[in-house]
């Protein structure tokens, strides 16, 4: 009897413990699908980001005149996706009004800030395209020798990257995931011409999507290889899940409870 109730008030204790925990998850989980099922709302993020971070050099329309001529408007660089890779890869916001802007950080916003941003200047600009990629679908060794008819010459065989006069260079490949190599084939950033240089590179014709799945295979293989030769850090972890915290102290309490229960008896 007196087990029992024991066994009772310590199941009403966690499940009062775990209970804000995992509503509180549910919470988050819930306002991502909000932003993304009200385009609406979206395009209304998007645009305060954009205000806020980026008019000041790229002109308070993203399809109108940058502020400085040595600012491209942002209807000349590729839509939706230059935006998606210039924000997620850190270049951008740039802290100057002259390029290039070639150093790799860490990014500014959240994922979903991004998609809201990278969403309004598509639209604003009239492409929304962000490229579908696949390294899973790639072909390692058919990649390598498009890669290396196309893309060598600047990033280099191993993707170690290369300087290509002025301040301009090809950066290295290591670190760089799928939608980066898509992303970075669409839009042509800085000296890189769009298409990298795969002939008739189309976005949306399926020889071109497998052509950019087989070089995102060798890319990801590259580095793959790079790290098994050690030393080479692994950047940027994801953030921690919602929910794992809640869950690693809900199982410690559990096991508290448990304790207090066996020493009870
Ligand atoms: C302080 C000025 C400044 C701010 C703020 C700024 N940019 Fe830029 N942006 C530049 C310059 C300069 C370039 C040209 C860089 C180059 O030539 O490498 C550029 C280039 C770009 C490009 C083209 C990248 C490429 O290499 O093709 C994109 C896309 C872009 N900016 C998006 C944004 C977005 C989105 C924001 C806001 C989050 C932003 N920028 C904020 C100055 C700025
Ligand atoms: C003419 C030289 C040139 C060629 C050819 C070229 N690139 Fe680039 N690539 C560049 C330059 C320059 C940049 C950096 C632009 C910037 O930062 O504004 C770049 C950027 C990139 C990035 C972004 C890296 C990062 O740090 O985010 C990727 C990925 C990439 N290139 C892949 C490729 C692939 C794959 C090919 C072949 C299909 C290719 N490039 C062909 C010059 C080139």
């Amino acid at each position: 009897m007196r087990r029992t109730m024991i066994l009772f008030a310590g199941i009403a204790v966690l499940a009062l413990l775990l209970v804000p925990a995992t509503s509180g998850a549910s919470g988050g989980a819930g306002v991502r699908a909000q932003a993304t099922s009200s385009s609406g709302d979206l395009q209304a993020q998007g645009r305060g980001i954009y205000l806020q971070s980026c008019a000041a050099c790229h002109g308070p329309d993203p399809n109108g005149p940058s502020e400085y001529s040595s600012v491209p408007s942002l209807k000349d660089v590729g839509g939706a996706a230059a935006v998606d890779w210039a924000v997620r890869t850190g270049r951008m916001p740039f802290q100057s009004t002259t390029g290039p802007a070639i150093a790799r950080g860490k990014s500014h916003f959240t994922e979903q800030e991004v998609h809201a941003l990278s969403a309004y200047v598509g639209q604003a600009v009239g492409d929304t395209l962000v490229p579908e990629v696949n390294a899973g679908k790639g072909d390692v060794a058919r990649g390598q020798r498009l890669y290396g008819q196309a893309c060598a010459a600047c990033h280099g065989m191993s993707g170690a990257g290369s300087a290509l006069g002025g301040e301009n260079i090809a950066p290295t490949m290591l670190g760089v995931s799928a939608l980066d190599v898509a992303e970075a084939i669409k839009t042509g950033p800085g000296q890189m011409p769009p298409g990298g240089g795969i002939p008739e590179y189309a976005p949306t014709e399926s020889a071109s999507i497998q052509q950019v799945n087989d070089i995102a295979a060798y890319v990801a293989a590259l580095n793959k290889e790079r790290l098994n030769r050690g030393g080479v850090p692994i950047g940027g972890k994801g953030p921690v899940p919602e929910g794992f915290v809640a869950w690693v102290i809900g199982l410690g309490l559990l096991v508290l409870v448990v304790r207090w229960l066996g020493t009870r008896t």
